[in-house]
């Protein structure tokens, strides 16, 4: 029987063979180690990449924070490495990874606490051949960053201890910093100021977990490693783009971050705008890192300035997500009863290049929304349909699309009309579809591994540069000063567990498109 949906089954094809470089000996220090972050993400990440063959022999895990939790934190963290999946508690790699792992109560403001840690990295060195080579991951609340960076400087342990390590490679210290970097265009500049003050750029590894996922890292594969797809993307093929990042959760008791945030500056500033510098970035010379950041930051400084008539913001009100009540945003746990804090927010925007002069870019990202997907649609025009006007078919002509889902459900799929069997000439829209889980086998990976791998390596392709983060703020800093003086009265504006506010639609419905369902 014909089917609606064509499918192609891609070669079993088996997981890529792992990368053959293993990181020096080195300790990697958690800065804020009690946080949901640490437990739920890099524990498990790090896990994955021991569990891979990826990680020296020789390392040892730190976590720092507040909370006297000697005792209880590494066999906490081997609670977060199982619940993150993919691991067999009898594991036998298990038992000897959680013995790599150390705590160090400090608080981040501590002079002292800086001495005693020093010690003890020196003393972890002595005993496990770790060479001076330190990593450090500000996963802390932002507040503490500078903080920290400075008194990481003032005791001099931005720079390694010695300089050679004993088979005279240089030993290095980097650091890892978690976003929010900054929370507009000022004050990442004074925290890119502060940083580079105490650490050179290459030491630096502004973190976007985005980057990290194999999805995002594929769209370049798409674009660039195949024939087909790069002749049609441009602004003579392609009617608009779609990138939605939508979550069906909460702000998961994080109310006193999130109420400085809000979506724009929590996950269009730096997640979104990441994927749509990968979509309309042109093909950098290599994959060095100075090479693919020179070509997002091009796509970034093209983009007009974004006009507050193209951009929708919303707050959700009480609701059913997966048929369950949930509160609204105004009565979360720590949220003003009038909050003007935005939970979605949508935008049109135009990178205003030879490429793209004129195709809009219609973005949206919010929290509590009917289900959680990010997907990035290129919707292509629609040929001369002269030939076809008598086969629509009752499903119509449909313009070709290219959905790239980043997740879940990992996938490529294209659209395109084929002629319905039978006498008439009726056309219908089918798919072929990609799946990762069907190519490649599930993976329990969250983005973690590869950054953090990354950086033991040194390679900072994967990470944001000064001049990205500084460019990114600068594209949205006028849009959240313009809200802040033009407080919204209609808050709350959309239900939980819908498509967010009638504005956001309105959006495109008012140039004749419609978002694509997901
Ligand atoms: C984080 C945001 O950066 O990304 C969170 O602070 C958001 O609010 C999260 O939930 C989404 O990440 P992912 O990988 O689940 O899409």
């Amino acid at each position: 029987m014909p089917s609606n949906e064509p499918h192609i089954t891609p070669h079993a094809a088996p997981a890529a063979p792992q990368s053959e470089r293993i990181p020096d000996p080195c300790i990697v220090v958690i800065f804020g180690a009690s946080g949901d972050l640490t437990k739920r993400k890099l524990l498990p990440a790090l896990y994955h990449l021991e569990q891979g063959g990826l990680l020296p022999e020789r390392i040892t895990i730190v976590g720092v924070a507040r909370r006297p939790l000697e005792e209880s934190f590494a066999e906490d963290m081997r609670d977060g490495i199982i619940a993150g999946g993919g691991v067999d508690v009898e594991d036998p790699k298990l038992a000897p990874f959680v013995g790599k792992i150390q705590y160090h109560a400090m608080n981040f403001d501590d002079a002292a606490g800086y001495d005693a840690l020093n010690r003890k990295l020196a003393a972890i060195d002595q005993a496990n051949g770790t060479c001076g080579n330190r990593l450090f991951y500000l996963a802390t609340a932002p507040e503490y960053f500078s903080d920290i960076i400075n008194f990481l400087g003032e005791h001099n342990m931005a720079k390694p201890p010695v300089e050679t390590q004993p088979d005279g490679c240089k030993t290095w210290v980097r650091v890892i910093i978690e976003k929010p970097f900054g929370h507009d265009l000022d004050s990442a500049r004074a925290l890119n100021d502060e940083v580079n003050k105490v650490f050179d750029e290459d030491q630096i590894f502004r973190i976007d977990h985005y980057l990290g996922k194999e999805t995002v890292q594929n769209i370049l594969v798409f674009r660039f490693a195949n024939g087909i797809f790069e002749n049609v993307w441009n602004r003579n093929y392609i009617d608009h783009v779609e990138i939605t990042a939508a979550e069906s959760i909460g702000i998961e008791g994080r109310g006193p971050f999130y109420e400085t945030a809000g979506a724009l500056r929590d996950v269009v500033q730096n997640h979104v705008m990441e994927l749509l510098s990968f979509v309309a970035m042109e093909p950098p010379v290599s994959f060095e890192a100075s090479a693919v950041r020179a070509e997002k930051v091009k796509v970034w400084k093209a983009i007009n300035p974004i006009h507050p008539a193209d951009a929708v913001r919303g707050q959700y009100g009480p609701g059913l997500v997966d048929k369950k009540p949930v509160v609204g945003y105004r009565q979360e746990d720590r949220v003003h009863p009038r909050s003007q804090t935005e939970t979605y927010v949508a935008l049109r925007l135009e990178v205003e290049n030879w490429r793209w002069a004129g195709v809009p870019f219609y973005i949206r990202a919010g929290k509590r929304l009917a289900r959680r997907v990010t997907e990035i649609t290129i919707q292509f025009k629609q040929p001369p349909l002269l030939l076809f006007k008598e086969g629509k078919g009752p499903l119509g002509i449909h313009p070709n699309v290219i959905s790239m889902r980043i997740q879940p459900d990992e996938g490529i799929s294209l659209r395109f009309g084929a002629k319905v069997p039978g006498p008439n000439m009726e056309i219908s829209p089918v798919t072929m579809d990609f799946s990762y889980a069907e190519a490649f086998g599930k993976s329990s990976a969250n983005g973690y591994e590869r950054l953090l791998l990354d950086a033991m390596l040194g390679d900072g392709t994967l990470f944001a540069h000064r001049d990205g983060v500084e460019t990114t703020w600068g594209l949205i800093t006028p849009l959240l000063q313009a809200w802040a003086k033009d407080p919204v009265k209609d808050f709350p504006n959309y239900p939980a567990g819908t498509w967010g506010p009638p504005a956001g639609d309105a959006l495109l419905e008012s140039e004749g498109r419609k978002w694509r369902k997901l």
